[in-house]
């Protein structure tokens, strides 16, 4: 199955005849607590396995779509306009392609983010929900939550539980062209529930995600044993989020990205995102934690750790991580 096929199934029986002038929307990021490492299929985006996310409330993406007259499609990234030749744009082209309605409609596309972008910090994911919650809105197709997130993860697979806040869960699906495989939002509240994202300088061209899982996938001994932790773990953060139990969603988060980056390691060749001060930062939380302060970390495909905690932990973290950039998962819920 292509995506286009996705796309027109989902689409079926709406018009995009007619277009509003203008149409904004804002995703917001997340960061996985249980990870989404390996594709089924890699056409459509279908995980090997269920992954389960916490979005960052008010940090993620604003896009603002509209269809222009001219020869190719107007990028902007932070009011910065990206050539048409470079891979975002080419990426971002390739998406619009599955919802032009003449071959010759050309877009204006102007995404805001307030995160860094392509540091590992999912951009990819509230882009991609941020662009297709916009096309919802400049069709006025009124598309369901489910629906959207299938249309995102044609984008991004981490795009798919971009579409809600607070906890989400992507299913993995079962069926072949994916119908099934979305993201369901999951009912619990955490306010006192803080990421923290500890941001590192690096020069290093990141290896893409897409690129990475393959490669992982194709030649990592240690992958087979990946479906098993992704289960046990999925049904461990469900039991935590259930009875509150801060110290298991963290134990449990921390060690499923660590095992999510052995698999890498043990690719060939070896997929290393890690730093030589990721592993200073991650001794500094174990530190932290022999003192008895609750803290953990999460990493995905990129060297930067965001740390996990409670309100009443952040005064503590912040005297050994100062720089920390703090986002508020429940923002409704007061500050601090
Ligand atoms: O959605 P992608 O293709 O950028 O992959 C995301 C992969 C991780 O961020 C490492 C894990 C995850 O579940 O978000």
């Amino acid at each position: 199955m292509k995506k286009i096929d996705v796309v027109r199934q989902i689409l079926a029986g709406k018009s995009n005849s007619i277009a509003k002038k203008t149409a904004q929307a804002f995703a917001p990021t997340n960061i996985a607590l249980c990870k989404y490492w390996g594709k089924r299929n890699g056409e459509i985006n279908l995980p090997m396995t269920a992954s389960l996310s916490i979005s960052l409330g008010d940090k993620g993406a604003t896009t603002t779509i509209s269809e222009i007259a001219a020869r190719h499609d107007q990028i902007t990234l932070n009011q910065q306009p990206i050539d048409i030749e470079t891979a975002f744009a080419k990426r971002l082209a390739a998406f619009l392609d599955l919802f032009r309605p003449t071959p010759t409609t050309r877009y204006q596309v102007n995404t805001e983010m307030n995160i860094p972008v392509a540091a590992g910090l999912a951009s990819s994911a509230c882009g991609f929900a941020a662009l297709v919650l916009a096309l919802d809105q400049l069709y006025d197709w009124r598309l369901d939550p489910q629906s959207l997130s299938i249309l995102a993860r044609l984008g991004s697979g981490s795009a798919s539980r971009s579409i809600w806040q607070g906890f989400v869960e992507w299913r993995e699906g079962e069926a072949a062209h994916g119908m099934d495989s979305h993201g369901v939002s999951l009912p619990e509240q955490w306010p006192e529930l803080r990421i923290g994202l500890h941001l590192l300088n690096t020069q290093q061209k990141p290896l893409s995600s897409r690129e990475a899982m393959l490669r992982t996938v194709q030649t990592s001994q240690l992958y087979s044993a990946w479906p098993n932790q992704v289960r046990t773990d999925m049904q461990a953060l469900k039991q935590a989020l259930a009875t509150k139990d801060f110290a298991r969603l963290g134990q449990v988060a921390e060690a499923n990205a660590l095992a999510m980056h052995a698999t890498m390691m043990s690719a060939w060749p070896p997929v290393i995102y890690s730093q030589p001060e990721t592993i200073a930062a991650m001794r500094q939380v174990w530190q932290l934690r022999a003192e008895g302060i609750e803290v953990y970390f999460t990493q995905d495909a990129g060297p930067n750790l965001k740390l996990l905690f409670q309100a009443n932990a952040l005064a503590a973290i912040q005297t050994v991580f100062p720089q920390l950039q703090l986002c508020l998962p429940f923002p409704r819920h007061g500050k601090g």
